[in-house]
């Protein structure tokens, strides 16, 4: 099991350490771990966001275990060489066009969602983000234009392919939880959402057992809030899964608890190959003062276990350490508390 390890900025080797505890601690047989640099210490040190024998690593590696990049020294810079382009030129490289983001209530946190206690309690809904296209990846610029004004662009495109292959994730994602899906997209203005939308159709007849169902995002954000216990599984494009998954974040509590899985077709002996990471940034502000909550990445890592490594019983373990730790008052500040990142990695070690 060859695991690259990419911490990157801010705070992500302080939760990448403890993650790493946690994967000692269970004590696998087999593993190889390597470790790399990404995002602006990728750039500080090799002159490069996504260095080539950090690329090379990642390539040869099983999963990839990967903290947060985005550092505010490096704003300034091209874009090309800007901290992002190490996680966006990962997943390309990679081809891991599906991106998964759970996001369940843990009990007892219901009183620090954004919403009304009553309303969150009923959240366990999983995000299938599309990863390789929209306007993430599409042309873009800014030009002048003929009478000098300067005009931005960022092409959006879905080809039928990769709908459909993000939409075949997204239906057996669903038949193992509770056998619905819901298709967020802008098809009432956007062309390529018309053709997303049309797809979708397509792949819901292989799978009759799952209710499908179609929202556009704009609604899609008023439910989430509203109801949010109406959805099974959300599949999205790259953008539009962008913005859910954090707004999906506060519903639960915090963005500190959010886990992702990001898969491509590539397997392993054991699973699917895969990165995994936080889905919150590096958080500047607060790097290297010891306060950020290591939880998120901790339940990247149990992805990992499970999918690209087929340990089950030991993803699930972590996760109901992490679990027990939080229905046991262990809370960072994000959630309120003061618990440190050493302390929520010790909490979490105990309890496993
Ligand atoms: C995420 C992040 C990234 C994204 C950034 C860092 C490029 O916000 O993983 O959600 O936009 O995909
Ligand atoms: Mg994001």
């Amino acid at each position: 099991m060859k695991i690259a390890c990419l911490a990157g900025d801010g705070i992500g080797p302080e939760i990448m350490a403890e993650a790493r505890r946690v994967l000692t601690a269970l004590d696998l047989p087999g593993l190889t771990i390597w470790e790399g640099d990404v995002g602006g210490t990728g750039y500080k040190r090799h002159g490069h966001p996504l260095p080539p024998e950090t690329l090379e690593m990642a390539q040869a590696a099983d999963a990839v275990l990967f903290g947060a990049v985005g550092d505010p020294s490096c704003d300034n810079l091209e874009r090309h060489l800007r901290p992002e382009q190490a996680i966006l030129g990962l997943r390309q490289a990679l081809g891991l066009f599906a991106n998964l983001r759970p996001a369940t209530m843990f009990p007892g946190l219901e009183d620090l969602s954004a919403l009304r206690p009553e309303v969150a309690r009923e959240i366990d809904l999983l995000i299938v983000r599309e990863l390789n296209g929209d306007v993430y990846f599409g042309e873009k610029a800014i030009r002048t234009l003929a009478d000098g004004r300067r005009q931005g662009f960022d092409f959006m495109s879905y080809a039928e392919d990769e709908v459909r292959r993000i939409a075949h994730t997204a239906f057996r994602a669903a038949l193992g939880r509770k056998k619905r899906l819901c298709s967020v997209d802008k098809a009432n203005v956007l062309e390529t959402s018309q053709l997303w939308r049309e797809v979708i159709v397509e792949v819901a007849a292989e799978y009759p057992e799952v209710e499908a169902s179609h929202m556009y995002v704009d609604n899609a954000a008023m439910q989430l809030v509203r109801n949010p216990g109406q959805f099974d599984v959300v599949v999205t494009g790259n953008l539009f899964g962008d913005i859910l998954s954090d707004q999906a974040s506060m519903c639960v509590g915090s963005i500190g608890l959010l886990a992702s899985a990001s898969l491509g077709e590539q397997q392993t002996e054991f699973g699917v190959k895969g990165l995994y990471e936080p889905i919150h940034g590096s958080a500047p502000d607060i790097a290297g003062q010891g306060k950020a909550n290591p939880m998120a990445m901790i339940l990247s890592l149990a992805m990992m276990l499970r999918h690209s490594f087929g340990r089950e019983a030991e993803a699930t373990r972590v996760e109901s350490a992490v679990a027990q730790a939080l229905a046991d008052g262990v809370k960072g500040a994000d959630l309120g508390g003061n618990a440190g990142t050493d302390a929520i990695g010790a909490a979490v070690l105990e309890r496993l």
